[in-house]
């Protein structure tokens, strides 16, 4: 192989003076670039493919063949398929996970609070439909509404409701939120003497709204630096904690009356061999006083994503951006998390399927998001990405699972995994409610 690329002058001999320059220029970009990230933390990954990239630019320049821009970015695939998938071994666990929230959404949140939500609002009373309702014919008025809504946003079209009438996307965002949060109010009975925990904390919605409607004390935790100073900035206490390390934190913590975990245990699994709900349910029962209630918003996967022997370019290009642009992984639907309750000393209260409410988050947010990036100063957005991408290790993955764009509908990863196609979705999102017996 080699000897034939070296015959039609494909491929080129380096020098090792050469290699060891490479290796040099490489790295000091690289450092440049971390060091002028939000994360700031130095990937090896990101490291091996960079050094390709460099290769890969030596070679293009000496054979003029621009195929060798694919080497890196091969190389990059094989290796999340091989050393993350088949060997399940991570390097450098969460570190495209905190590029991604510390970096990613913070260029493209800015200032608009309409894009600040990471999970989905409760939309039935705001769009006057039943989001509980699974029947075919709900869920198929809704699919249509949502693929019409994301293909006219990029037509600078009216964006409707399910009833033809034209709604305020920005409204519906914000206020989709609130009547979620009331929701978890209610159903917790949280008050002004609860001692509350938020896990994987977003943009402090939930924990203002919890503190300023309630008076309950509320403490946050998550893995992003970014959103634990800016907790801090805030004026609540909050420490930087991977679920995964959550025993190490017990004493410091203290007990809760509740505890949360809003749209965040979607980054628990993460290509590990132990049970890892079963210990994280262990260490929410350290955590919970008796009678304590333990409240989860997490997305389950449908029966081996059932499509996936279908449509297989479509299902494995989404299925692959998800889940290398994110690090993490969701139990099995229905039970996947429930089932360990008995052990634990939980009892499942509330069980309700929230599919089609995370569906329409999804499509809200695009349409604002698409609705916002035509404001955007794009060569500054272009550069602060390609950066990030330099630093990370499969910041591509993450900015392909999460930009939408025009016509692929069906090849936006992030939305496929809701998306209902002949009689078949590949994920449901459940909220449950624990009480501590
Ligand atoms: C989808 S967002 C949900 C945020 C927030 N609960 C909300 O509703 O907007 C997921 C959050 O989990 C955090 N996260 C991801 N992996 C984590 C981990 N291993 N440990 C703790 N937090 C993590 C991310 O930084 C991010 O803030």
């Amino acid at each position: 192989m080699f000897n034939y690329l070296k015959k039609n002058n494909q491929i080129i001999d380096i020098s090792k003076n050469s290699i060891y320059i490479l290796v040099f220029v490489v790295l000091v970009i690289q450092i440049i670039s971390t060091s002028m990230t939000n994360t700031k933390k130095f990937s090896i990954q990101a490291f091996l493919r960079n050094l390709l990239w460099g290769y890969a630019f030596y070679q293009i320049y000496y054979t003029k063949n621009i195929l060798w821009l694919f080497v890196p970015i091969i190389f990059n695939i094989l290796y999340n398929y091989l050393i993350h998938f088949k060997l399940k071994f991570k390097i450098q666990p969460y570190v495209t996970t905190e590029y991604l929230y510390n970096d990613f959404f913070e260029y493209v949140i800015k200032d608009n609070t309409n894009l600040n939500y990471y999970t989905e609002g409760s939309y039935g009373n705001l769009l006057n439909i039943n989001t509980l309702d699974l029947s075919k014919k709900n869920v198929n008025k809704i699919m249509n509404w949502g693929e019409e809504q994301y293909n006219n946003a990029f037509l600078n079209k009216t964006i409707v409701d399910l009833n033809n009438k034209k709604i305020d996307v920005s409204n519906i965002a914000n206020k989709g939120q609130e009547y979620k949060f009331k929701w978890i109010v209610d159903n917790l009975n949280i008050n002004k003497n609860s001692r509350v925990l938020e896990l994987g904390f977003g943009k402090l919605d939930l924990m203002k709204y919890i503190r300023d409607n309630t008076g309950a004390k509320i403490i946050g935790c998550n893995i992003s630096k970014e959103h634990v100073d800016d907790a801090i900035k805030n004026g609540f206490k909050a420490y930087q904690v991977d679920h995964k390390n959550l025993d190490k934190h017990i004493n410091k913590l203290g007990k809760f009356d509740i505890i949360i975990t809003n749209g965040t245990l979607e980054y628990l699994e993460n290509r590990d061999n132990i049970n890892i709900y079963d210990k994280f349910m262990k260490n929410v029962n350290k955590l919970l006083n008796k009678g304590g209630k333990w409240y989860t918003t997490t997305i389950h996967y449908n029966k081996d994503y059932c499509i996936l022997d279908k449509y297989l370019d479509v299902n494995y290009y989404n299925l692959y951006n998800l889940a290398e642009g994110n690090e993490g992984g969701y139990p099995k639907y229905p039970d996947g998390l429930t089932k360990y309750s008995k052990n634990n000393n939980l009892k499942v209260i509330k069980q309700e399927n929230r599919w089609l409410d995370y569906y329409i988050y999804s499509i809200i947010w695009y349409c604002c998001y698409i609705k916002l990036y035509k404001k955007y100063n794009k060569l500054n957005l272009f550069i602060k990405n390609l950066n990030a991408y330099i630093a990370s290790p499969n910041y591509l993955e993450s900015y392909l699972c999460y930009t939408p764009f025009k016509n692929m509908y069906y090849y936006q990863p992030w939305l496929w995994q809701f998306i209902y196609k002949d009689g078949c979705v590949p994920t449901y999102h459940q909220w449950i409610i624990w009480e501590k017996i």
